[in-house]
């Protein structure tokens, strides 16, 4: 079992050369829980995460991990605990899969410690995990879309930190291998106690792996708590001014939203109402 960390954003405030994205934010990931940050386009979720993860300095505000300003913790130890998958990574031109995945372990070398069969061991297992094994000697640059976010989720996996930021690990990923990565950062979740704070923009599935969800919109958390207390058609309408059916998930009974949008009208409502 992992060591349980806590991640706290206290009026957060982030900005781009002045232009402020995320303001007076306040956030409390719950350790060893998964966390599901939704939202529309452009709120400032993508931010947000760099925030936490130090990578944007605040302009207001601070981020503390274990109670400390993240930004005075050293480097090594920030990388070793919190590891972050951004929405669009970029890789060395020509790496393979195997080196790609590699790279997660860099944090835990130095210049005593080399690497070691642990490194092989944790780069074996988050390549089994996520199904790229017959991949590793590949270059990544001729993989499908949905192949390279699996390399990429085993390359944060790799990193084996107690806290992990996942910003849309799902996109490009078909319905099923999208389920499957959810059920991997609940299992390791599960087994290892790893924080999981993930981007997502399925709503559904949100609600379905989340212990605790966080919609925010123009910066700001709008809503946050259990998905089955947060989650109605009053939120969807103010978060993403869509309007929606909220019905019982049929497998689970959580809350299942089901947009109308403008062409159609909800079951019940009178033609052409509400609109
Ligand atoms: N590097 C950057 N420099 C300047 N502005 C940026 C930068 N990155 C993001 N922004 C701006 O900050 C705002 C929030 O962007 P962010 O990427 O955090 O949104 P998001 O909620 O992750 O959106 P999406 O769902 O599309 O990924 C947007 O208006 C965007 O244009
Ligand atoms: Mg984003």
């Amino acid at each position: 079992m992992t060591a349980e960390h806590t991640l706290v954003a206290e009026g957060l405030t982030l900005a781009y050369d002045g232009r402020t994205v995320v303001e007076d934010l306040g956030l409390a990931v719950p350790p060893g829980r998964v966390t599901a940050v939704v939202g529309p386009n452009a709120c400032g979720k993508s931010t947000l995460l760099r925030g936490l993860a130090r990578l944007l300095a605040p302009t207001a505000g601070r981020v503390l991990l274990d109670g400390e300003d993240v930004h005075r913790v050293p480097t090594r130890r920030v990388a070793t605990v919190l590891g972050l998958l951004p929405q669009t990574p970029t890789a060395p031109e020509g790496i393979t899969v195997a080196d790609l995945v590699a790279r997660g372990r860099y944090p835990h070398q130095g210049w005593v410690r080399r690497w070691s069969a642990a490194d092989d061991e944790a780069v074996g297992a988050a390549m089994a995990a996520t199904g790229v094994v017959d991949l590793a000697a590949r270059p990544l640059a001729e993989l499908s879309g949905g192949q390279r976010q699996r390399v990429w989720i085993a390359m944060a996996l790799a990193q084996q930190t107690d806290v992990l930021l996942l910003d849309e690990p799902t996109t490009f990923l078909d319905i099923a291998h999208q389920v499957e990565v959810l059920e991997l950062l609940a299992d390791l979740n599960r087994s290892r106690g790893t924080t999981v704070v993930m981007v997502l923009h399925d709503l559904n599935l949100a609600v379905r792996y989340a212990d605790h969800l966080v919609a925010m919109r123009d910066g700001r958390v709008v809503a946050a708590g259990a998905p089955r207390d947060v989650v109605d058609a009053a939120l969807v309408q103010d978060v993403f001014d869509l309007r929606s059916v909220v019905v019982p998930d049929p497998v689970t009974g959580d809350p299942l939203v089901v947009p109308v949008g403008r062409s159609h009208h909800a079951p019940g409502a009178e033609p052409g109402a509400g609109i």
